[in-house]
This record gives C-alpha cells, structure tokens and sequence, in this order.
C-alpha cells in the first residue's frame, strides 16, 4: 500500500510526491528535521520536537513554515490517513527552491514535507537482546546541536557498523564518546551513576536524552553530564543509548567487549519501562 506523504499543501501518493532539484535540501543539505515517535496513533513529546524545530530553524536564520498549531493539524492528519498505529513521523523543512548560490535565498519558500514510518517501537526485539555498537572518529561538523540533515557521516558510520556486522557506532573526539549515529550515549558505573555527555554544540540535544534523565532522577539514580570515554564505556556496569524511535535500548558490546556480563542490564531495563509508560501516558 503506497502511503500518503505531505509536500508543500498537500497530502498526496508517495509515488506523486515531487520536490525541485533546485531545492536547498538536495543542494546545500540546507534543512533541518524532525523524527516523532507515534504510539497507539499518538505523538510521543511532541511538543519538544516543535520546539527544537523552532530553534533549528532559527539558528539557520529560517523561520516555521507555518503555525506550531498548524504543523500538528498536518501531522495528526498524515497519522490518520496513513492509518498509523505504532512507529515515526519524519518532518522535513528546507529553505525551498532557489537558483543555486551558496548565499541564502532571501526570498525563497520552505519546502515541508512529512511522511510516516510503520515500525515496532514498543516491541523491538533488538531492545530485548540490545545493541552492538564500534567506535568511529566522529567526523561531523562543529554544530551538531543543530538538527540538520547533514547526516552523510553518520550514515557513514553506521554503513561501516553494519560492514563489522554490529549494530550501530558511537562517535569518538578527543578520545571521549560524544553519542551515537542517531542517539544518544550513555554508560552507567558500577556505583549506579548514569554519566552522559553535556549540552553544547558537539552533540544533538535529544529531546528523549531529556526525558530519561529526568525519570532516572525521580528513580534516585544520580546523573553526571560530563565527557567519557572509550575504556570508562568499556568498563562501565551498563551502557544504552536514547531517541524517539529507539527510546531506551541497551548496548551490550563495545567494539567487541562485552558491557557488565553482556546482556541489557538493570537499570537500562527500567528506564526503557518507565520511558514506555511516561511515553504512553503523554502521547497526544
Ligand atoms: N535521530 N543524536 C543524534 C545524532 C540523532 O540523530 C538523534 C535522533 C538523537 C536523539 O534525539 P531525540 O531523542 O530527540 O530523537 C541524538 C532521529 C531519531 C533520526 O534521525 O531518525
């Protein structure tokens, strides 16, 4: 069944779908995104998405395409078309069409476009047995807070984890972990601390990242954001990663060590549990 997809005003085939090749996306990758996760037909923290849409868009000097009000109505729409129960709502705004010039447009119109993804999120049985992931240089650019569609590093890495035949990568500066191809990293230490890497402009400030910190201080379990690095991972009691779709999923294997005994530990276990049930509660 082809799916419905938003470009730009309309809800349309995915086989009709058409943007410009003079769009700044294709061109510049000059657009940034947005991936919501939907449970029971629900958006999951939504809100935040928009939010960190809004800033995105303003560190690149782009303004909304239209209405926070209005970018909900489309994408509630796109989820009832599409009969979406369970999986990702991609969001996509670039700077639009414009005669190539590596200047910004001043006038150009942003493209919007959306579709859906049907995935089992809750039920992934790659979160049961959890993640083996290598270590890669990472090689991005230094605005990694920013949620833009630069991602040819990141598929690069995650094309290469998948040549080692794991799971996923986590990317490395300075001899520190910064976080993974599209998530971000944690480890927890033998005294039951979660370390994750700080705020700034190396890592993407994940709107899932947050929410779980904020559960695992409710649980009592102490938080250190700060660096860490490849041997405090490897020798750290567990390991997991956070996003919208992958939620809480365990890493069980760093370059081929095994975290703790090698199998999803504890307090992974339950911050995915507690995330699931915060997540189903505040769907909207
Ligand atoms: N990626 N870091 C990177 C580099 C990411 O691409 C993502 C999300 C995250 C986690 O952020 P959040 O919790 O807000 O999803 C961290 C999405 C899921 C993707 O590109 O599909």
């Amino acid at each position: 069944m082809p799916r419905t997809v938003y470009v730009n005003g309309a809800f349309v085939d995915e086989n009709e779908a058409r943007v410009s090749v003079f769009d700044r996306a294709f061109l510049f990758a000059d657009a940034v995104y947005e991936v919501s996760a939907v449970i029971a037909g629900r958006l999951v923290d939504n809100d935040a998405h928009l939010a960190r849409l809004r800033r995105s868009l303003g560190e690149l000097g782009m303004s909304m395409p239209c209405t926070e009000a209005e970018l909900i109505d489309i994408q509630r729409e796109l989820v009832t078309r599409n009969h979406l129960d369970e999986g990702a709502l991609y969001l996509q705004v670039s700077r639009g069409a414009a005669d190539r010039d590596f200047r910004f447009p001043r006038d150009a119109t942003p493209t919007l476009v959306m579709f859906t993804q049907a995935r089992a999120l809750i039920d992934d049985p790659v979160a049961a047995r959890g993640l083996s992931v290598i270590t890669v240089p990472d090689m991005r650019w230094k605005r990694r807070d920013i949620k833009t569609v630069a991602l040819l590093p990141a598929s690069m890495a995650r094309t290469q984890a998948a040549d080692a035949g794991v799971d996923d990568a986590w990317m490395v500066e300075d001899g520190k972990v910064t976080e993974g191809s599209s998530n971000n990293a944690h480890i927890v230490t033998a005294d039951r601390c979660i370390v994750t890497r700080h705020l700034g402009s190396e890592i993407l400030h994940g709107i899932t990242r947050a929410a779980v910190l904020e559960l695992s201080r409710r649980e009592g379990i102490e938080v250190h954001e700060r660096p860490f690095s490849v041997d405090e991972a490897m020798s750290a009691s567990e390991a997991f990663v956070t996003s919208a779709t992958a939620f809480v999923c365990p890493v069980v294997r760093i370059d081929g060590r095994a975290i703790g005994d090698g199998s999803p530990g504890p307090i992974s276990r339950r911050l995915r549990e507690l995330y699931i049930e915060m997540a189903r509660a505040s769907a909207n």
